[in-house]
């Protein structure tokens, strides 16, 4: 197949591009570079065509051609989602509906939609696991985007145009271009450079977990599933095995890295708090199940970290944590108020 990644220089972006060309795709990556230097390693084996442009350029004519456009491009999580919420609905919601939209128009016939599972929100508070079909409880404007942009895509979908909507759980995992600003890796890359487990939180929230790996097999799966398997569908991205409270991934880092010591923040370092359920994926989209369970994905990080001889510096570099980057790019005037280019770095 033909497919475009866009955000495809991204955290899950730099592992799904090759996962798909390995799977004997046919990919082109569409990125406007934000996050370019995020590298900690290189270890692409395979890299995508390229487009350098900004998904809120996108035409029709750049969308002609392909069997499936796989959505990366976001402001990504809920601190830089709160920078500026107007641009925020720019980029998260309103590029995204356009680009499908543009997408319909091209005759591309599939349309998957990096979702999350932050629509939850703080539903874990009560004893229910989110389901599919649980009611949202978005918290933060990155979330709300989320759930405004499937609703949004919902009503394109028709007899040509099928799109898809992965509500992934939290990612962790080792990616080229890897981000520290995710609990797993953050507190993995805090047990290796200090020893010291540093929590937000009292540790008590739930959070459901998904290797990077796997989300790009989820993206891969929904892309080659029979229409009917995913036309106009959610799933939640991940296995119910791994709801973890965050003092358990804590622990479990503990059992991999020697010698670290857990210290808690208070009760109230972070209103998400949710639990999910996911039925839905391992029954019903073909051929996927997770393969990395918290364990081993913790371990891989620990031995790549030793490998490249991480430092807390680099732990706690723009270059790895998105809000930094973005309000870097800014402040030293590369970007302007809208995050358009001012110098471009091509
Ligand atoms: N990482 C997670 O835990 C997680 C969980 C659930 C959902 N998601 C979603 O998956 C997607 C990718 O996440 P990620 O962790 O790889 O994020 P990321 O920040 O690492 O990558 C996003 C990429 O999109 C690009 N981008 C941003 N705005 C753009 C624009 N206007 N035009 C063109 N490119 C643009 C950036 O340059 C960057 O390379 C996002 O939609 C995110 O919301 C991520």
């Amino acid at each position: 197949m033909r497919v475009l990644v866009s955000g495809s220089e991204g955290y899950i972006g730099s592992v799904l591009a090759p996962t798909l060309l390995q799977a004997g795709h046919d990919v082109v990556g569409l990125d406007t570079g934000f996050h370019r230097c995020a590298w900690l390693y290189n270890a692409v084996p395979m890299a995508p065509l390229w487009i350098c442009r900004d998904a809120r350029d996108v035409t029709v004519e750049h969308l002609r051609g392909f069997d499936a456009v796989i959505h990366l491009a976001d402001l990504s999580n809920d601190p830089l989602g709160d920078f500026d919420r107007s641009l925020t609905f720019e980029i998260n919601h309103q590029a995204t509906v356009a680009m499908a939209e543009k997408a319909k128009a091209a005759g591309v016939p599939r349309f998957v939609y990096s979702s999350s599972c932050s629509v939850y929100g703080a539903s874990g508070a009560t004893d229910a696991w989110s389901t599919e079909d649980s009611p949202t409880a978005p918290l933060t404007a990155y979330a709300e985007c989320k759930v405004l942009v499937e609703n949004d895509l919902r009503a394109l979908a028709d007899d040509s145009f099928s799109p898809v909507y992965l509500r992934n759980a939290t990612a962790f995992g080792a990616s080229p271009r890897l981000r520290f600003d995710l609990v797993v890796n953050e507190l993995v890359g805090l047990a290796v450079t200090t020893s010291e487990l540093r929590l937000a939180s009292d540790g008590t929230p739930w959070r459901p977990f998904v290797h990077v790996r796997d989300i790009s097999k989820a993206m891969r799966c929904a892309i080659e599933a029979p229409r009917d398997a995913v036309h106009d569908r959610t799933f939640n991205v991940g296995d119910t095995s791994a709801n973890y409270q965050i003092r358990d991934v804590a622990e479990a880092i503990r059992e991999v890295v020697p010698g670290c010591e857990i210290t808690y923040g208070d009760s109230s370092g972070d209103a998400r708090n949710y639990r999910a359920d996911f039925t839905r994926i391992a029954k019903e989209l073909p051929g996927f199940s997770c393969e990395y369970d918290l364990r081993r994905g913790v371990e891989e990080l620990y031995d790549v970290f030793r490998q490249v001889g991480l430092e807390e510096e680099t732990l706690h570099a723009r270059q790895h944590r998105r809000l930094k980057q973005m309000t870097y790019l800014r402040d030293t005037g590369q970007v302007d108020d809208r995050f358009r280019w001012l110098v471009h770095p091509t």
